[in-house]
């Protein structure tokens, strides 16, 4: 692990030449493309242009404070201005460099090269078919590839079965394409790739938010199937990071969820709430340092007690209460999730 985090690094100015080996750039070798190559008589579509836009109204320091991640999408469509908004904001090009040597866009990127591709998969935008797209950035454009079967459980399955991904209207899929800064940076690409994909998908977070969108990065996803859909040459181009978008629905105030009033607890009675629960995996929870706490595989977040039965969560879950029998066995675990779904976890044996 500790070698993998030797990327994120950089090098005083004695180690450099030794480090750095000289660069394409140096060798005189062309400079690549900063738009991947597409057949010249395929028919793009024309998306609203900036000084169009008529949406967006929010204050800045508002979409600061209202940014968060969002993974419940309603049923509606998204517009074609909506997406032709969020493409601008997040890989929008104002300026294609003469020499040849990068593309000045709507977000910064090491040496202007913006190594990144958006790919799409429309499941509801208003005037486009279902698909998949890709943006043709340089002129502001959509290139229609191909149609998905099944596309909603295709996505989620392909996102680690993170539902909710294939219930989005659109679903961004950014590919990078290392030689664009490798050419230059050489051993220096990859952490600079690293950041520039992190400023794309926060630049995608704000444009969401101040158009009433909701979006999440999502990092786990299945890389080799996704570029196999995508027809990506892996040498050349692969998948790094997807964002699903839509209108967000409100979330279920906690106050709805909770059966019982707020009340302090009894830390003696937290042993009765141990256990194994299952729902599709297996729930562990145990009582550490006076805490409530939930076990799923490697991974352990305390819950916070809103009264004896009922409890808040940290990450995975928002809120969990637990139920028993009349004859007072442990029965279930009702949970609201982070995706604001209520699901059940059923009882399996007491642990301790
Ligand atoms: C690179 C990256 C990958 C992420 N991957 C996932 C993911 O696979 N699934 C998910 O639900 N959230 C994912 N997230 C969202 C984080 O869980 C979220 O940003 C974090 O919990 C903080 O919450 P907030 O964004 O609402 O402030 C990811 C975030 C980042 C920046």
């Amino acid at each position: 692990m500790n070698s993998n985090r030797k990327f994120l690094r950089f090098f005083d100015s004695e180690d450099y030449e030794t480090e750095v080996p000289q660069s394409d750039e140096q060798k005189k070798i062309d400079p690549p493309l900063f738009q991947q190559p597409y057949p010249e008589d395929v028919k793009l579509i024309d998306l609203i242009p900036p000084e169009e836009f008529t949406i967006v109204k929010t204050p800045f320091l508002d979409l600061v404070n209202r940014r968060k991640s969002r993974r419940k999408y309603t049923e509606e469509s998204i517009l074609l201005e909506e997406l032709s908004f969020l493409l601008w904001s997040t890989q929008g090009v104002k300026k294609v460099l003469k020499s040849g040597l990068g593309v000045y866009r709507t977000v910064p990127s090491s040496g202007a090269k913006s190594p990144f591709e958006t790919f799409l998969v429309v499941n509801r935008v208003e005037g486009l078919e279902p698909g998949l797209y890709r943006y043709i950035s340089f002129t502001h454009q959509l290139m229609f590839i191909k149609q998905i079967d099944d596309a909603e459980k295709k996505m989620g399955e392909l996102a680690y079965n993170q539902n909710f991904v294939g219930r989005a209207p659109v679903i961004f899929y950014w590919t990078v394409v290392p030689y664009r800064t490798e050419w230059r940076y050489t051993v220096l690409s990859h952490k600079f790739i690293a950041v520039d994909l992190g400023i794309v998908c926060q630049s995608l977070y704000m444009a969401c938010e101040a158009i009433n969108l909701g979006t999440v990065a999502i990092g786990y996803y299945e890389q080799n199937k996704l570029d196999k859909l995508f027809e990506l040459d892996t040498e050349e181009e692969f998948v790094v990071l997807l964002a699903p978008v839509g209108k967000f629905a409100k979330e279920k105030k906690l106050s709805e969820f909770f059966k019982y009033p707020k009340k302090e607890i009894n830390l003696d009675n937290l042993v009765k709430l141990t256990g194994k629960y299952k729902r599709k995996n297996e729930v562990e929870f145990i009582v550490k340092e006076d805490n409530l706490v939930i076990k799923v595989g490697e991974f352990e977040e305390i819950l916070e007690p809103y009264n004896e039965m009922e409890f808040i969560g940290e990450f995975s879950s928002r809120a969990l209460r637990f139920e028993f029998t009349e004859e007072g066995k442990p029965e279930k675990v009702v949970v609201l999730t982070a995706e604001d779904e209520v699901i059940e976890l059923e009882y399996l044996e007491q642990t301790i």
